[in-house]
């Protein structure tokens, strides 16, 4: 099969995550999750002392950290100057701290050269999620899907994910960072003109795949 790259994008609760694992394991395909990247380098600058409100802090330290993503979709990992980051950087801090340090444009440039040198040595093609893929970081992609779904679905499988948190507080967070992230000037959430848009709100996450699949299969 021919290789290919697909691009995933959408705001956060959407299922991205899942359904982007699922469906590299499926056809055999690398992942990256994009987000852990802005994590990964949010916990670091916050372990570090920097000031994650200071812009020019944060522009300068950007360089710093070497950030290693896993692409095995059955086990995804995430290290930050050797060490594994992946419980710390899904704290509410970080969550909270994200959208600040990833509309730093030299954050932003740094972790998109990561990105693209990771789809390029994928062998057998990748998935890719985040929010600015099919924009701005693989424009070329094969396939590019736009994930949404109404706040409520979002806030009520996010609040799952969390084990109990209160739905209402998980709404107001998620609608605060999904605006923090598309009203920013650099690369900000956004559908791509030629993305798919898949409304997931009255579907399982099983349909969700399934459609998805079926998509990549299209384009193979
Ligand atoms: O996907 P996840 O919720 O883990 O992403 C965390 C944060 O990383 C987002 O809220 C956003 O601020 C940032 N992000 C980004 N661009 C991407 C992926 C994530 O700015 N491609």
């Amino acid at each position: 099969m021919e290789s290919v790259i697909v691009a995933i994008d959408g705001p956060s609760g959407t299922g991205k995550s899942s359904t982007s694992k699922a469906v590299a394991a499926k056809l055999g395909l690398s992942y990256l999750d994009t987000g852990a990247q802005y994590r990964a380098i949010t916990w670091w600058m916050i372990t570090n002392g920097v000031d994650v409100d200071d812009a020019d802090v944060v522009a300068s330290a950007a360089g710093k950290p070497t950030i290693v993503s896993g692409t095995d979709p059955s086990h995804p990992t995430i290290t930050v100057d050797g060490v594994d980051a992946s419980g710390p950087i899904r704290t509410q801090e970080v969550t909270s701290k994200v959208s600040a340090v990833s509309a730093v444009p030299e954050v932003r440039t740094r972790i998109t050269e990561l990105q693209r040198s990771i789809a390029a040595s994928a062998e057998h093609g990748i998935v890719v999620e985040g929010r600015d893929i099919g924009t701005t970081v693989l424009p070329d992609a094969d396939l590019k899907i736009f994930l949404t779904a109404s706040p409520e679905a979002r806030a009520a499988r996010r609040s799952g994910e969390l084990k109990g948190a209160d739905v209402h507080a998980t709404r107001e967070a998620l609608i605060k960072r999904d605006a923090a992230d598309s009203s920013r000037k650099t690369s900000p959430l956004a559908k791509a003109d030629d993305a798919v848009e898949v409304d997931t709100t009255q579907l399982t996450l099983q349909q969700v795949i399934e459609c998805v699949v079926t998509l990549v299969e299209e384009k193979r």
